[in-house]
């Protein structure tokens, strides 16, 4: 067929189709492509010994037992992995301060350990929050008259951080939403003379519905109520962009935005307003939702992870925190210099 520019169609400064016809220009066009060393894996720590729990609500993912993990992680961090993000997961112990947090047997110290030995180059990061370690299941520490006591709350996520920074943490995640966090740990950081490390903040962290499979995870529901006191509402664009303008100003090295899908304009709001990388969550419902949908038939998961992750990425993240993390090594290695165009445009 004769593909020379008719009379017909769109006047030719309008054809864009010239412009990605070869694989080539293709990934040319393309300025938000997928990484591997953008990538970070969650993963959760119990205290079971040589445990490997599969999670119900999230196929595929596991408690490990912290002798478990370097068997587990050896083969993701020879795919290049670069980065994790540590839960724990205590199986007792639990009070009104979340005390097993930074115990000396509390399963985030110790994995910390572990992988640090077993991979100098990894970079581990540590979720700090109170509810997985609270008796309540909140993300604070409440007075006695059942109000949220933000002060202490702050204090404690401080000294938390401080204690796994001490385990060797390259690097500390508040994910509580209490009000002056990032300021307070910065500040103990710095007493405690470990502020080499930075920290990232979940700064703009809504009360969302797809964190159900999460809390599965860590066994860390709310015992009452909801997390709808420190969690932003849904619509909320301006208080989002006043909590990470506000975490910066306090300190925050890296900030977040999480969930991810459901929250793409506020990744690209905090990408064109602060002046630090941002992270963004692909959360555990955004993960279960791809992976049932797939299992039923609706689409190949792997175009469909790629195709979620890289509108993330087009929307401003620096950083995608993922489950689909051990997948996506394997994906994106391939994907590598095969290029190969979906649509054979080669015109005769
Ligand atoms: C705990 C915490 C949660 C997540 C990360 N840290 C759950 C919550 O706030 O209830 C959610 C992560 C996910 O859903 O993958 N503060
Ligand atoms: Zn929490």
């Amino acid at each position: 067929m004769n593909s020379s520019i008719s009379s017909e169609g769109p006047a030719p400064r309008h054809r864009l189709h010239p412009g990605y016809g070869h694989p080539i220009t293709r990934i040319w066009q393309e300025e938000a492509r997928l990484h591997v060393d953008q990538l970070v894996y969650p993963l959760f720590i119990t205290d079971a010994v040589n445990a490997q729990e599969e999670i119900g609500a999230m196929p595929g993912q596991y408690r490990w037992g912290v002798d478990r993990l370097e068997a587990a992680l050896r083969p993701l961090v020879r795919k290049g992995l670069r980065a994790v993000l540590l839960f724990g997961v205590p199986s007792n112990g639990k009070d009104g301060r979340a005390s097993c947090a930074d115990a000396a047997n509390s399963p985030v110290v110790q994995a910390v350990g572990v992988l640090k030995a077993a991979f100098p180059d990894l970079l581990i990061i540590c979720d700090i929050c109170l509810c997985a370690y609270t008796d309540h299941g909140h993300c604070c520490i409440f007075r006695e008259d059942g109000s949220m006591d933000n002060a202490a709350s702050i204090e404690r996520l401080a000294e938390i951080s401080v204690s796994y920074v001490r385990a060797g943490a390259h690097m500390v995640a508040p994910s509580d939403m209490m009000d002056g966090r990032v300021g307070a740990i910065k500040r103990a950081l710095c007493e405690a003379r470990l502020d080499h490390a930075p920290v990232m903040s979940y700064s703009a962290k809504f009360a969302s519905c797809f964190y159900g499979p999460f809390r599965d995870a860590a066994h860390s529901a709310p015992a009452f109520g909801d997390r709808r006191a420190y969690q932003l509402p849904a619509g909320a664009r301006r208080l989002a962009l006043r909590a990470i303008e506000r975490d910066v100003e306090e300190g925050a090295d890296f900030v977040m935005v999480k969930p991810a899908g459901p929250y793409l304009d506020l990744i690209r709001d905090a990408r064109d307003r602060v002046h630090v990388p941002v992270a963004a969550y692909h959360v555990s419902g955004e993960y279960a939702m791809l992976l049932h949908a797939a299992q039923a038939g609706a689409f190949d998961l792997k175009t469909a992870v790629l195709e979620a992750l890289t509108g993330i990425r087009r929307a401003g993240a620096d950083i995608i925190i993922t489950y689909f993390a051990p997948q996506l090594l394997d994906w994106l290695q391939a994907e590598e210099g095969s290029g190969k165009p979906a649509v054979d445009r080669t015109e005769s």
